[in-house]
């Protein structure tokens, strides 16, 4: 197979087959946004009339063509791809653009599968079916059947939607941004984001590279790649599916399963990808990092002539954390001078409304000039009496000198009619200047959030060996499945804990009365009781759990009290004993768990633990293998993270020993293949030196064979 995806995005020859003489369609217009569009290389229309297509010259069959195109696009109906597909195979064309529609997105799953086979047998990669084909500015190939004119540049486009890619490549030009490469990747029968990432990763005329996603299929390659990519060049995602109704609405559309928004969200940080809100942010943010250095640091300053907007932007930099510089004595130092009566030098920096023109262009030679400023969020409000043409020369001279210091700007301009021609002008320089000042802010914040990204990325860790007894495991899970059931008995799920190296509270399981009373006496009071019976689900709901046992005499009552309490609301359940467990003293009660996502493969979470998890909703989630500092990040998130350091008084928790079960946990759900989800709630957690013990553990088995 060819791996290589050089000649896809720089084919040196283009074979349209299908490619018509009637301008309304697809295969007409395929050859003349090619042609127009100033491809370099050769193009061969494959038409059964032959003659010619605008003064192209058209085969009447891909065998009358004496070179091997690079590329083929396909452009007949469903039914003729099959044999157009076959005559590229043998012709050998390295790759096949399908744009025909009519395959599994139409539940016509067989005739695509045989498609594909065919190219494999071939060694031919397919993009598609169902595709708009692909544009490429390194040779000036626009194979698209959208717009004629792509305004060539560094940002490159991956869309699962193909309607909406066409859509947006028309609005780059509104926007002012070139792209280097579009194509979307349809049903993905064989290539694939990660395919295409792979290449656009080490392309150097790409920047920035902007996914617009439904649903992730094979996510775990797709993580692997984005960890790699995001190294090298910004990566902006767009997600749709974030609702219920927008993730049924995308399993109807591209028949992607949306999956869990936050847990995409989380898995999409960990990557250090960028995950945009809506497609104008993305296209903002796209333009923004192409045009801007990354800054050396993040000491920012707000400078400002509108008190009111200058509160706004403090706000927005809060929204989109970007610290603001604040040594009160640095910026009076740096500012001072520039600030008229009435003013204020504490970040932001209120010039006020009397500060004039020299005022304004002397507080931003200083930030430009000084060693501790890295970034300037500068906003202007309404100046009369400075005509657009002269304020958007401003405006970019100064762009220009912040630029070569390797230094953020990011300007917000709000006023009139004259302001907003200024911000038109300033648009087409592709200048950062935005009349919203939260847009200004949004965009540097995007950038401050691949520059710590970068950061994290950088940092080596050389993780220990996370030690599981994995054939235990699945020695335990394996019986367990050969009964029939598929979940784990809680003292079951202690022995998996167990074989992890997991503390869980001392636990014995009684099968008489007598047994009950020594086994108690031998773990030391206090002690909670429990029923063990694979019949009864919720073991509270019977009275089959006893808390707070003391001594002998209580073991006695709670013994009789649960066989009581169970026979009445259970009759016909099977009763296997008693469990007799330590009473586990107060700690941290955090959730903490691993499943097999559909969409990811394994995948690891964290939160407050307790009986409101399902309320307080405060998780946080990563991919499974992460490092342990990934871990770490995980937990950080999550807003109850404060109780794990320690509040009003209390000592710092053994986070550590959190990470080592989280990773634990990551480790069993990926290497013991019969299990799908692990949840444990509560994990307490305490004081270091004590450790962390799994209170209460639920362990789901695959219904599979295998
Ligand atoms: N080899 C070469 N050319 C062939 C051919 C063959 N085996 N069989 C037919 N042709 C020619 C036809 O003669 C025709 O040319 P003409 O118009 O000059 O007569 C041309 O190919 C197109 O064939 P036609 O049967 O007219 O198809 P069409 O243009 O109506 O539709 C598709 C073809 C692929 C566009 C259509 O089936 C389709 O799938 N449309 C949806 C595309 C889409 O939306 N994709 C997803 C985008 S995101």
């Amino acid at each position: 197979m060819m791996n290589d995806l050089t000649y896809f995005f720089n084919p040196r020859s283009i074979a349209v087959v299908g490619a018509s003489y009637h301008e309304g369609k697809i295969g007409y217009r395929l050859v003349y946004n090619i042609v127009k569009g100033g491809y370099k290389g050769e193009i061969f229309p494959i038409n059964p009339k032959a003659g010619e297509i605008l003064g192209v010259r058209v085969y009447e069959h891909l065998n009358a063509v004496d070179a091997v195109p690079d590329v083929a696009l396909i452009v007949v109906p469903a039914a003729q791809v099959p044999d157009a597909i076959e005559e590229c195979g043998r012709k050998e064309v390295k790759f096949a653009v399908i744009i025909s529609s009519g395959f599994s997105e139409t539940g016509k799953s067989g005739a695509e599968k045989e498609i594909a086979s065919c190219a494999r047998g071939y060694g031919m990669r397919i993009l598609g079916p169902n595709v708009f084909g692909i544009y490429s500015a390194t040779v000036s190939l626009n194979a698209t059947f959208g717009v004629t004119d792509i305004p060539p540049g560094d940002v490159a486009i991956i869309t699962q939607s193909g309607a909406l890619g066409l859509a947006m490549i028309g609005k780059t030009a509104v926007e002012n941004m070139g792209l280097s490469a579009i194509c979307s990747v349809g049903n993905k029968s064989d290539l694939n984001e990660a395919d295409l990432l792979e290449y656009l990763m080490t392309q150097d005329e790409t920047k920035v590279i902007l996914m617009y996603i439904e649903g992730v299929k094979d996510g775990e390659r797709l993580v692997e790649m984005l960890k790699e990519v995001t190294r090298r060049k910004p990566v902006i995602v767009i997600k749709s599916g974030r609702s219920r109704r927008g993730a049924i609405a995308a399993a109807s559309h591209t028949g992607s399963l949306a999956g869990a928004d936050n847990v995409f969200s989380d898995i999409m940080r960990q990557c250090g990808v960028l995950r945009a809100e809506t497609i104008d942010e993305a296209f903002q943010w796209c333009s923004f990092i192409s045009e801007s250095p990354v800054p050396h640091g993040e000491n920012t300053v707000i400078i400002t002539n509108g008190g009111g907007v200058g509160v706004m932007a403090a706000d927005a930099c809060e929204k989109y954390e970007i610290p603001l510089y604040d040594d009160i004595a640095g910026l009076e130092k740096l500012f001072g001078p520039a600030i008229p009566p009435f003013g204020s030098f504490k970040n932001p920096i209120d010039l006020t409304g009397q500060a004039s023109a020299i005022n304004y262009a002397q507080a931003l030679n200083a930030a430009l000039e000084s060693d501790t400023v890295n970034a300037v969020i500068a906003i202007i409000c309404g100046t009369p009496d400075v005509s657009p043409e002269i304020l958007a020369a401003m405006v970019k001279d100064v762009c220009g000198q912040f630029k070569k210091k390797e230094k953020l700007i990011t300007f917000s301009l709000f006023g009139g009619l004259e302001t907003e021609k200024c911000l038109s002008m300033l648009a087409k320089e592709r200048v950062p200047a935005y009349g919203d000042v939260y847009r200004a802010v949004s965009s540097m914040g995007a950038l401050y959030a691949y520059r710590r990204a970068l950061a994290e990325a950088g940092e080596s860790s050389c993780d220990a060996v996370i030690d599981v007894d994995a054939g235990a495991i699945d020695a335990l899970v394996e019986q367990v499945r050969a009964g029939g059931r598929f979940f784990l008995l809680a003292h079951e799920a202690q022995e998996v804990m167990k074989a992890a190296g997991i503390t869980v509270p001392r636990t014995e399981i009684a099968a008489t009365l007598e047994d009950a009373v020594t086994r108690a006496r031998a773990i030391g009071f206090p002690v909670v009781m429990k029923v063990v019976s694979r019949d009864i689900i919720h073991k509270s709901d019977a009275g089959g759990v006893i808390l707070d046992i003391d001594n002998e005499k209580e073991v006695i009552d709670a013994y009789e009290a649960i066989m009581r309490n169970c026979r009445t609301k259970a009759p016909s359940a099977q009763i296997e004993g008693i469990e007799i467990t330590e009473m586990v003293s107060e700690g941290i009660e955090i959730i903490a768990g691993a499943r097999k996502d559909p969409s990811f493969g394994p995948v690891v979470m964290v939160g407050l633990g307790g009986i409101y998890v399902e309320v307080m909703k405060d998780v946080a989630f990563r991919a499974y293998p992460g490092e342990r500092r990934q871990l770490l990040a995980m937990i950080k998130e999550i807003k109850s993270y404060p109780l794990l350091l320690g509040v009003r008084g209390a000592g710092r928790k053994d986070i550590e020993g959190l990470v080592e079960v989280i990773a634990k946990l990551g480790a069993i759900v990926s290497r013991c293949s019969g299990i799908t989800d692990i949840e444990i709630n509560p994990l307490v957690v305490y004081e270091k030196e004590r450790g962390v013990k799994a209170v209460d553990v639920r362990i789901l088995l695959s219904g599979d064979s295998k």
